[in-house]
């Protein structure tokens, strides 16, 4: 297959992230009021809201990465989380805030939650790019979300559809998928 055989619309323009995130980037400095913050950007997704999202924060902010397990080869969800890389920083009483490209069901964010609570840091929230407006499979709190979006596969500005399409500087739905890589 190749490119030319994904139709792709766009649904959220390069210009609307853009000020969408600065807005996004206040909300969270003004809840924060002057906190050393570790951002925790989950890869790889989050790659280039996290770059753009950080920008707007005091350069004494600490940024690091970590990777769970890509359970998601096509669309469908095993609902198993693994760690494949793991954070450099010790969060122990620190504020974390992490970022991530789109919550669809949660399952990712509820394992990951669940692991970082119990290295005690002293705060926890969650940023993310989209979330599905769904009804979540889990019960899960998210502080700050740049857009709602519908239950659609969607790609660019980081988000894949098999490794490729990251480097959309906009937000695409992916509507023709191959059935194969359900
Ligand atoms: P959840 O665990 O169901 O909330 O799924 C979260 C993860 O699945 C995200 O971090 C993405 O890596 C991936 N994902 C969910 N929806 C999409 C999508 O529409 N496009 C690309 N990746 C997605
Ligand atoms: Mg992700």
């Amino acid at each position: 297959m190749t490119m030319a055989d994904h139709v792709l619309d766009v649904l959220i323009s390069e210009n609307e992230i853009k000020l969408r995130t600065a807005e996004l980037a206040q909300q969270i400095l003004a809840s924060y009021q002057g906190q050393d913050l570790i951002l925790v950007g989950i890869l790889k997704g989050s790659l280039y809201f996290l770059a753009d999202l950080s920008r707007h924060f005091p350069p004494s902010i600490e940024i690091d990465f970590i990777q769970v397990s890509s359970y998601r080869g096509g669309k469908s969800s095993t609902g198993v989380v693994q760690i494949r890389k793991d954070l450099d920083i010790n969060i122990e009483g620190r504020d974390v805030l992490i970022v991530e490209d789109v919550v669809d069901t949660g399952t990712t964010l509820l394992h990951l939650l669940e692991l970082l609570q119990t290295r005690r840091p002293n705060s926890i929230k969650v940023a993310t790019l989209l979330s599905k407006r769904q009804a979540k499979n889990v019960d899960i709190n998210v502080d700050f979300v740049g857009f709602e979006i519908e239950d659609e596969f969607v790609v660019g500005y980081g988000l894949d559809f098999g490794e490729r399409y990251r480097s959309l500087p906009f937000i695409s739905i992916l509507r023709n998928l191959p059935s194969a890589s359900e």
